[in-house]
Protein backbone atom coordinates (compact mmCIF):
# COMPACT_ATOMS: atom_id res chain seq x y z
CA UNK A 1 0.00 0.00 0.00
CA UNK A 2 1.63 3.48 -0.88
CA UNK A 3 1.99 5.74 1.96
CA UNK A 4 -0.43 8.29 0.11
CA UNK A 5 -3.41 5.99 0.76
CA UNK A 6 -5.57 6.24 3.40
CA UNK A 7 -4.87 4.93 6.92
CA UNK A 8 -7.38 3.95 9.27
CA UNK A 9 -6.07 6.10 12.86
CA UNK A 10 -5.17 4.24 15.43
CA UNK A 11 -6.21 4.85 19.23
CA UNK A 12 -2.69 5.84 20.82
CA UNK A 13 -1.32 2.30 21.84
CA UNK A 14 -0.72 0.96 24.82
CA UNK A 15 3.24 -0.02 25.58
CA UNK A 16 5.26 -0.10 28.25
CA UNK A 17 8.32 0.65 26.55
CA UNK A 18 7.34 4.21 24.98
CA UNK A 19 9.78 6.16 22.51
CA UNK A 20 8.47 9.36 23.61
CA UNK A 21 6.87 9.97 26.92
CA UNK A 22 6.06 13.22 28.27
CA UNK A 23 4.27 13.56 31.56
CA UNK A 24 3.23 16.57 33.32
CA UNK A 25 4.82 19.24 31.64
CA UNK A 26 4.41 22.87 32.17
CA UNK A 27 6.93 25.62 30.80
CA UNK A 28 7.22 29.32 31.04
CA UNK A 29 9.56 31.61 29.23
CA UNK A 30 9.68 33.73 32.52
CA UNK A 31 9.36 33.33 35.95
CA UNK A 32 6.47 35.61 36.41
CA UNK A 33 4.82 34.73 32.79
CA UNK A 34 1.91 32.71 32.31
CA UNK A 35 2.46 29.22 31.50
CA UNK A 36 3.14 28.60 27.98
CA UNK A 37 2.66 24.50 28.29
CA UNK A 38 0.28 23.60 31.07
CA UNK A 39 0.16 19.41 32.08
CA UNK A 40 0.80 18.11 28.67
CA UNK A 41 1.15 14.38 28.37
CA UNK A 42 2.10 12.88 25.81
CA UNK A 43 3.28 9.36 25.08
CA UNK A 44 4.65 8.23 21.40
CA UNK A 45 5.05 4.66 20.48
CA UNK A 46 8.29 3.42 18.71
CA UNK A 47 7.28 2.65 14.56
CA UNK A 48 3.87 5.59 15.36
CA UNK A 49 3.44 8.62 13.56
CA UNK A 50 1.99 11.62 15.05
CA UNK A 51 0.72 15.05 14.01
CA UNK A 52 0.80 17.66 16.45
CA UNK A 53 -1.56 20.70 15.09
CA UNK A 54 -3.41 23.35 16.93
CA UNK A 55 -3.25 27.28 16.57
CA UNK A 56 -0.44 29.11 15.96
CA UNK A 57 1.26 29.95 19.89
CA UNK A 58 -0.11 26.65 20.62
CA UNK A 59 3.00 25.77 22.49
CA UNK A 60 4.06 23.42 19.78
CA UNK A 61 7.33 24.15 18.84
CA UNK A 62 7.97 24.78 22.65
CA UNK A 63 7.28 21.04 23.39
CA UNK A 64 8.69 19.77 20.75
CA UNK A 65 12.25 21.50 21.87
CA UNK A 66 11.64 20.00 25.31
CA UNK A 67 11.29 16.79 24.16
CA UNK A 68 14.20 17.44 22.23
CA UNK A 69 16.52 18.42 24.65
CA UNK A 70 16.92 21.61 22.78
CA UNK A 71 15.66 23.52 25.94
CA UNK A 72 16.04 22.59 30.15
CA UNK A 73 12.61 21.19 31.04
CA UNK A 74 11.27 22.67 34.28
CA UNK A 75 8.28 20.62 35.65
CA UNK A 76 7.38 16.57 34.70
CA UNK A 77 9.02 14.09 33.24
CA UNK A 78 9.92 13.36 29.78
CA UNK A 79 11.99 10.31 29.29
CA UNK A 80 13.53 9.32 25.53
CA UNK A 81 13.51 5.78 25.51
CA UNK A 82 13.60 5.48 28.68
CA UNK A 83 16.14 8.17 29.39
CA UNK A 84 15.05 11.06 31.63
CA UNK A 85 15.80 14.26 30.50
CA UNK A 86 14.80 16.58 33.57
CA UNK A 87 17.78 16.73 35.32
CA UNK A 88 20.19 16.06 32.50
CA UNK A 89 23.37 17.82 32.21
CA UNK A 90 24.22 19.56 29.22
CA UNK A 91 26.53 16.60 27.86
CA UNK A 92 23.56 13.93 28.68
CA UNK A 93 21.42 16.38 26.88
CA UNK A 94 23.96 16.07 23.57
CA UNK A 95 23.62 13.04 23.80
CA UNK A 96 20.16 12.48 23.42
CA UNK A 97 19.83 15.18 20.54
CA UNK A 98 22.28 12.42 18.56
CA UNK A 99 19.23 10.17 18.16
CA UNK A 100 16.56 12.38 17.03
CA UNK A 101 16.46 13.76 13.53
CA UNK A 102 15.37 17.54 13.71
CA UNK A 103 13.21 19.41 10.80
CA UNK A 104 12.65 22.76 11.06
CA UNK A 105 10.40 24.73 8.65
CA UNK A 106 13.45 27.31 7.81
CA UNK A 107 15.96 25.02 6.35
CA UNK A 108 19.11 26.61 7.86
CA UNK A 109 21.54 25.29 5.32
CA UNK A 110 25.04 26.45 5.07
CA UNK A 111 25.39 28.90 1.52
CA UNK A 112 29.01 27.29 0.63
CA UNK A 113 28.02 23.68 0.65
CA UNK A 114 26.67 21.39 -1.37
CA UNK A 115 23.58 18.90 -0.79
CA UNK A 116 26.38 15.84 -0.43
CA UNK A 117 28.51 18.42 1.92
CA UNK A 118 25.91 18.68 3.86
CA UNK A 119 24.77 14.81 4.32
CA UNK A 120 28.67 14.04 4.80
CA UNK A 121 28.80 16.48 7.43
CA UNK A 122 25.28 14.99 9.36
CA UNK A 123 27.40 11.72 8.82
CA UNK A 124 29.76 13.03 11.67
CA UNK A 125 27.09 12.36 14.17
CA UNK A 126 27.63 8.49 13.25
CA UNK A 127 30.29 6.64 15.44
CA UNK A 128 31.85 5.18 13.52
CA UNK A 129 31.95 7.14 10.76
CA UNK A 130 31.08 5.53 7.38
CA UNK A 131 33.47 5.38 4.31
CA UNK A 132 32.59 8.14 2.40
CA UNK A 133 31.66 5.61 -0.55
CA UNK A 134 28.69 4.73 1.58
CA UNK A 135 27.60 8.00 2.54
CA UNK A 136 27.37 8.92 -1.22
CA UNK A 137 25.18 5.71 -2.05
CA UNK A 138 22.97 6.36 1.02
CA UNK A 139 22.85 9.89 0.05
CA UNK A 140 22.00 9.72 -3.43
CA UNK A 141 19.05 7.03 -2.73
CA UNK A 142 17.69 9.27 -0.03
CA UNK A 143 17.36 12.63 -2.22
CA UNK A 144 16.55 10.28 -5.13
CA UNK A 145 13.19 9.52 -2.91
CA UNK A 146 12.66 13.00 -1.81
CA UNK A 147 12.95 13.93 -6.26
CA UNK A 148 15.83 15.77 -6.10
CA UNK A 149 18.11 13.53 -6.95
CA UNK A 150 19.62 15.78 -9.17
CA UNK A 151 20.81 18.11 -6.68
CA UNK A 152 23.70 16.15 -5.08
CA UNK A 153 26.24 18.43 -6.20
CA UNK A 154 24.33 21.69 -5.78
CA UNK A 155 24.37 24.59 -3.30
CA UNK A 156 21.58 26.40 -1.78
CA UNK A 157 21.47 29.59 -4.26
CA UNK A 158 21.12 26.73 -7.18
CA UNK A 159 17.81 25.64 -5.01
CA UNK A 160 14.06 26.34 -5.03
CA UNK A 161 13.07 26.45 -1.26
CA UNK A 162 11.52 23.24 -1.38
CA UNK A 163 14.50 21.79 -2.79
CA UNK A 164 16.40 23.40 0.07
CA UNK A 165 13.41 21.87 2.70
CA UNK A 166 13.92 18.63 1.22
CA UNK A 167 17.71 18.53 1.42
CA UNK A 168 17.59 19.81 5.19
CA UNK A 169 14.81 16.43 5.55
CA UNK A 170 17.42 14.47 4.15
CA UNK A 171 19.92 15.69 6.09
CA UNK A 172 17.55 15.12 9.09
CA UNK A 173 17.25 11.42 8.05
CA UNK A 174 20.68 10.18 6.79
CA UNK A 175 22.26 9.15 9.81
CA UNK A 176 19.90 6.80 11.07
CA UNK A 177 18.19 8.55 14.21
CA UNK A 178 15.57 6.75 16.02
CA UNK A 179 13.33 9.72 16.52
CA UNK A 180 12.16 12.59 14.00
CA UNK A 181 11.08 15.45 15.48
CA UNK A 182 9.62 18.11 12.32
CA UNK A 183 8.05 21.33 12.45
CA UNK A 184 5.85 22.21 9.66
CA UNK A 185 8.35 20.08 7.77
CA UNK A 186 6.25 20.34 4.22
CA UNK A 187 4.91 23.85 4.64
CA UNK A 188 7.34 25.25 1.63
CA UNK A 189 6.39 21.43 -0.53
CA UNK A 190 3.72 21.18 -3.39
CA UNK A 191 1.28 18.11 -3.24
CA UNK A 192 4.26 15.87 -5.02
CA UNK A 193 6.89 16.90 -2.96
CA UNK A 194 4.55 16.55 0.48
CA UNK A 195 3.81 13.04 -0.52
CA UNK A 196 7.44 11.78 -1.22
CA UNK A 197 8.39 13.34 2.15
CA UNK A 198 5.50 11.26 3.83
CA UNK A 199 6.23 8.32 1.73
CA UNK A 200 9.89 8.28 3.17
CA UNK A 201 8.33 9.24 6.53
CA UNK A 202 6.16 5.79 6.29
CA UNK A 203 8.78 3.61 5.31
CA UNK A 204 11.72 4.76 8.25
CA UNK A 205 8.96 4.03 10.82
CA UNK A 206 6.99 1.04 9.00
CA UNK A 207 10.77 -0.57 8.30
CA UNK A 208 13.03 0.64 11.10
CA UNK A 209 10.56 1.54 13.68
CA UNK A 210 11.82 4.80 13.83
CA UNK A 211 9.16 7.23 15.69
CA UNK A 212 8.37 10.50 14.38
CA UNK A 213 6.07 13.72 15.49
CA UNK A 214 5.65 16.20 13.27
CA UNK A 215 3.72 19.62 13.49
CA UNK A 216 1.28 20.39 10.43
CA UNK A 217 -1.53 22.85 9.92
CA UNK A 218 -1.97 20.35 6.78
CA UNK A 219 -5.34 18.34 7.49
CA UNK A 220 -4.70 15.96 4.34
CA UNK A 221 -2.44 14.63 5.91
CA UNK A 222 -4.04 13.93 9.03
CA UNK A 223 -5.74 10.50 7.28
CA UNK A 224 -2.28 9.36 6.24
CA UNK A 225 -0.63 9.26 10.40
CA UNK A 226 -1.64 6.83 12.85
CA UNK A 227 -2.79 9.84 15.83
CA UNK A 228 -3.06 13.56 15.24
CA UNK A 229 -2.95 15.45 18.47
CA UNK A 230 -4.58 18.71 18.66
CA UNK A 231 -3.13 21.34 21.19
CA UNK A 232 -4.91 24.74 21.94
CA UNK A 233 -2.98 27.18 25.25
CA UNK A 234 -0.77 25.46 25.99
CA UNK A 235 -2.66 21.89 26.26
CA UNK A 236 -3.99 18.95 24.69
CA UNK A 237 -7.48 19.50 24.52
CA UNK A 238 -7.83 15.81 21.71
CA UNK A 239 -6.58 13.18 20.47
CA UNK A 240 -7.97 10.83 17.44
N1 LIG B 1 11.77 32.28 23.18
C1 LIG B 1 10.57 32.68 23.63
N2 LIG B 1 10.45 33.61 24.61
C2 LIG B 1 9.25 33.99 25.07
N3 LIG B 1 8.07 33.55 24.61
C3 LIG B 1 8.11 32.63 23.62
C4 LIG B 1 9.34 32.15 23.08
N4 LIG B 1 9.06 31.23 22.12
C5 LIG B 1 7.72 31.16 22.05
N5 LIG B 1 7.14 31.98 22.96
C6 LIG B 1 5.69 32.12 23.20
O1 LIG B 1 5.21 30.84 23.61
C7 LIG B 1 3.92 30.60 23.04
C8 LIG B 1 3.96 29.29 22.30
O2 LIG B 1 4.84 29.42 21.18
P1 LIG B 1 5.20 28.21 20.25
O3 LIG B 1 5.63 27.08 21.06
O4 LIG B 1 6.15 28.73 19.22
O5 LIG B 1 3.78 27.90 19.59
P2 LIG B 1 3.40 27.16 18.23
O6 LIG B 1 4.60 26.42 17.75
O7 LIG B 1 2.25 26.28 18.59
O8 LIG B 1 2.99 28.24 17.28
C9 LIG B 1 3.58 31.82 22.19
O9 LIG B 1 2.76 32.68 22.97
C10 LIG B 1 4.93 32.45 21.94
O10 LIG B 1 4.79 33.84 21.79
MG1 LIG C 1 5.63 26.55 15.95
Amino acid sequence: MSALESRAPLRAPVVADWAIEARGITFSFTRAGPPILLDVDLAVAPGEIVILTGPSGAGKTTLMTLIGALRTMQSGSIRVFGEELAGLSGRGQREVRKRIGFIFQDHNLFDALTAFDTLNLAMKLCDPIPPRAEILRRGSALLESLGIGDYLKSRPHEMSTGQKQRVAIARALIHGPRIILADEPTASLDRDSTGSVLSVFRERADRDGVTILMVTHDTQLFDQVDRVVRMEDGRIVSTR
